[in-house]
């Protein structure tokens, strides 16, 4: 279970200065102290619960709680009962009286993360909710008032989903009031040395990490899709830093599979007006990748020396790619 009362403030800001990202951070800053219903919709890992934290973080509401709930971890009678609680003896085992989250929100914020996974039975619920601000414990026969502004997020198309039958149509129209698309990092060029330096300096433990991230480093991270977004990224760059062995994270030290799908691109033979030159460039740029710019391992390989290459590379213009520090 990974619903939480977040009360302690939390210190990760939305980083980015790409047109997307701050397209994202301008919406934000207008629905946020309003106390209309967001919905947040993008990719795994693009940063949805980072957004809907900044706007409860920059709504009236940020002194009161911000409740996450993953509605995708949790089966219906369980989801319901987190949500709206139930009375003293309302099913066996209900020794207690237990509040619901919504009631634990209350005068906050209460962010529902995959929203598109929520069963029939509480679609109608939270439906409810949101039109009366009012909801019923399980086994009781009051209702319950509460305050409470709703964000949730969901990486489905919540449209498509009503469209089968599987979201109620009318939640769906009270959801999408005021949507947010956060874009995927591939769409955020811009972005991807900046947050790649963060995650950097957040990764250091022990002082022997590598404190920087070498340019050639900084192109094959440009150049690659990132299928799983910001945490990707994130995860990429801690398992670099523990690779790393010299003062700055080169390309040898990322995952084989990134360095692999940003290396060079594939040489036409067919076009008969390739100058040996040329050929021999493309040659070195093609073993540097795959070799992770280890240049005397590249030199091995060409059957020439470290010096005859190093020429080669200044000539080509490739010095760039080989930081990596020989050893
Ligand atoms: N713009 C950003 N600046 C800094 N950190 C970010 C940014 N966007 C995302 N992160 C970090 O990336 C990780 C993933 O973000 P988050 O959990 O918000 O994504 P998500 O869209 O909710 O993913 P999922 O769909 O998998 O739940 C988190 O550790 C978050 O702090
Ligand atoms: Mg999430």
């Amino acid at each position: 279970m990974r619903e939480s009362l977040r009360g302690e403030p939390e210190t990760v800001k939305i980083i980015g200065r790409s047109p997307a990202i701050k397209h994202v951070q301008q919406l934000i800053s207008k629905v946020a102290d309003s106390n209309n219903t967001v919905l947040i919709q993008g990719q795994s890992g693009v940063g949805k619960e980072l957004v809907a934290r900044e706007i409860h973080d920059q709504s009236h509401r940020q002194a009161q709680p911000f409740v996450v709930v993953d509605c995708g971890m949790l089966n219906e009678n369980l989801l319901q009962n987190e949500l709206f609680g139930h009375q003293k003896g309302a099913f066996t085992g209900a020794t207690a009286l237990k509040h619901g989250l919504f009631e634990v929100a209350d005068k906050g914020t209460i962010f529902l993360d995959e929203i598109g996974e929520i069963s029939p039975t509480i679609q109608s619920k939270l439906l409810r909710v949101l039109e009366t601000s009012t909801f019923r414990r399980l086994g009781s026969t009051k209702d319950t008032k509460v305050d409470v502004r709703l964000v949730a997020a969901t990486n489905r198309d919540l449209h498509d989903l009503s469209k089968e039958g599987i979201f109620r149509e009318d939640l769906y129209y009270r959801l999408n009031v005021f949507t947010i698309q956060v874009p995927p990092l591939r769409d955020r060029e811009d972005d991807i040395a900046l947050l790649a330096r963060h995650f950097l300096h957040r990764a250091g433990h022990t002082g022997k990490e590598p404190k920087e991230l070498a340019p050639s480093t900084l192109e094959v991270l440009g150049k690659y899709e990132w299928p799983g977004n910001i945490r990707e990224l994130q995860n990429v760059i801690e398992s670099a830093v523990i690779m790393a062995e010299g003062p700055a994270v080169e390309p040898g030290d990322l995952p084989l599979s990134i360095q692999e799908e940003s290396g060079p691109a594939e040489l036409d033979l067919t076009t008969e007006s390739l100058s040996l030159k040329e050929l021999e460039k493309h040659y070195i740029t093609l073993l540097l990748h795959r070799l992770g710019g280890h240049r005397a391992k590249v030199a091995k390989v060409l059957q020439i020396s470290e010096r005859n290459l190093y020429r080669k590379l200044k000539e080509y213009d490739l010095a760039d790619i080989s930081l990596r520090p020989k050893r």
